[in-house]
């Protein structure tokens, strides 16, 4: 058998102080009689960089500390300037705070030295994986739902990660191009994964809870995230946007010219929003979902599923309407653009991962 690829832990820190020796203590257990080190990539004001040099003392594998004094790119951007300083090509991303158990560091391992994939992510989400550790359900239910607008955004490139943001990976640095990524904030799996072709394979992983501190993870830090996901994927979402604008539009002026012409307004409101939904679906044929035509189901499926989609919508968003002015007393105004937004984004998953699905 051939020897276990040679790997650098690469853990970013930010105020660490009391973490990183359990940290260490932990992983070298892990690694025990592989060629490894390290290396944590340290943006703190906590004099976390001591308590690493202290936990080196007697750590049985190379342990290093990279202070920046300019901590461009946030936890990102520090993921970035450790793959640039590892010594090692195979490279492991692992969290300082212990959510990322490192017990699990030698199956990530393993499954690489197995061949076949470039990146090997812990995710929460495949069988026998747990994410218990995000703590509130709100916290659970957001992660849930980025994650499903994040794989409509790149059906193609997360066909295979069912947890695209997880922090915790391995990754073959030979075969990414660190000096395109361009990482803001959190989100640093997910600019690997969209930049490249990249064979990607997951083991599951029991998100633990923090061992001391408090998460970084800010309001700050999803309102980054969004734009982030915008900005790679700013095409396909306006156009999407552009048509559903249009529609809107092309509805009202469909309910004017039918009733100027006598036709009562319920008929005319039935007509316009069919006529509006096929139309949508005409041209998001065309323009947006264009290049995943090929591969998904038969047009008349994807047709018959749209128009079902759509009008089970239409139906239901009345009733959330009517529940967000009555029990949170919402102006109607209010309510209508905060479920016109809600229904957008739910448009664009259900067509990008159901109607559109490979
Ligand atoms: N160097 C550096 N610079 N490290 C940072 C920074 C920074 O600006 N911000 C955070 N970190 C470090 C933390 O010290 C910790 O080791 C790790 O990055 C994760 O930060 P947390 O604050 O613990 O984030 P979290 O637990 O809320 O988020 C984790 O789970 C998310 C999925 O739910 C992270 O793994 C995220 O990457 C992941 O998306
Ligand atoms: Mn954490």
């Amino acid at each position: 058998m051939r020897a276990p690829t040679a790997v650098t832990v690469i853990v970013p820190t930010f105020n660490e102080r009391d973490n990183v020796a359990e940290v260490v203590r932990r992983s070298s257990a892990a690694l025990a009689g592989l060629e490894a080190e390290i290396l944590f990539v340290d943006d703190s004001t906590d004099g976390t960089p001591d308590a690493v040099r202290e936990a080196a003392v007697d750590a049985e594998l190379p342990v290093r500390v990279l202070h920046r004094e300019r901590p461009d790119g946030g936890l990102g951007g520090a993921v970035v300037a450790g793959l640039g300083a590892a010594s090692h090509d195979v490279c492991i991303v692992m969290d300082g705070d212990l959510q990322h158990p490192p017990e699990l560091l030698r199956a990530l391992l393993e499954r690489y030295d197995e061949g076949g994939a470039d990146v090997v992510a812990a995710s929460r989400y495949i069988g026998g994986g747990d994410s218990a550790g995000l703590g509130t359900a709100v916290r659970f239910g957001l992660s849930r739902a980025a994650t499903l607008l994040t794989k409509a955004m790149f059906p193609k490139r997360l066909a295979r990660s069912s947890d695209p943001m997880t922090g915790f990976f391995l990754v073959d640095r030979r075969r990414i191009d660190p000096a395109a990524l361009k990482p803001n904030g959190f989100k640093i799996l997910l600019e690997i994964l969209v930049r490249s072709e990249l064979r990607v394979a997951e083991v599951p992983m029991a998100f633990a809870a923090r061992l001391h501190g408090t998460s970084k993870a800010t309001f700050r830090q999803g309102t980054t995230f969004l734009m982030h996901l915008s900005r790679l994927r700013f095409g396909k979402m306006s156009l999407f946007a552009l048509i559903g604008a249009l529609g809107a539009v092309a509805n009202l002026a469909i309910m004017w010219a039918l009733t100027e012409l006598g036709v009562p307004y319920v008929w005319a409101a039935i007509v316009a929003a069919e006529a509006t939904i096929i139309g949508n679906f005409v041209l998001q044929e065309r323009f947006v979902f264009a290049d995943m035509r090929e591969g998904a189901s038969r047009l008349p499926v994807r047709f018959a599923t749209s128009f079902a989609f759509n009008n089970v919508e239409a139906a239901v968003r009345i009733p959330v309407l009517a529940f967000m002015v009555e029990t949170w007393h919402l102006s109607s105004i209010l309510a209508a653009a905060l479920s016109l937004v809600a229904a957008f984004f739910v448009r664009f998953v259900f067509h990008s991962l159901v109607v559109y699905a490979p």
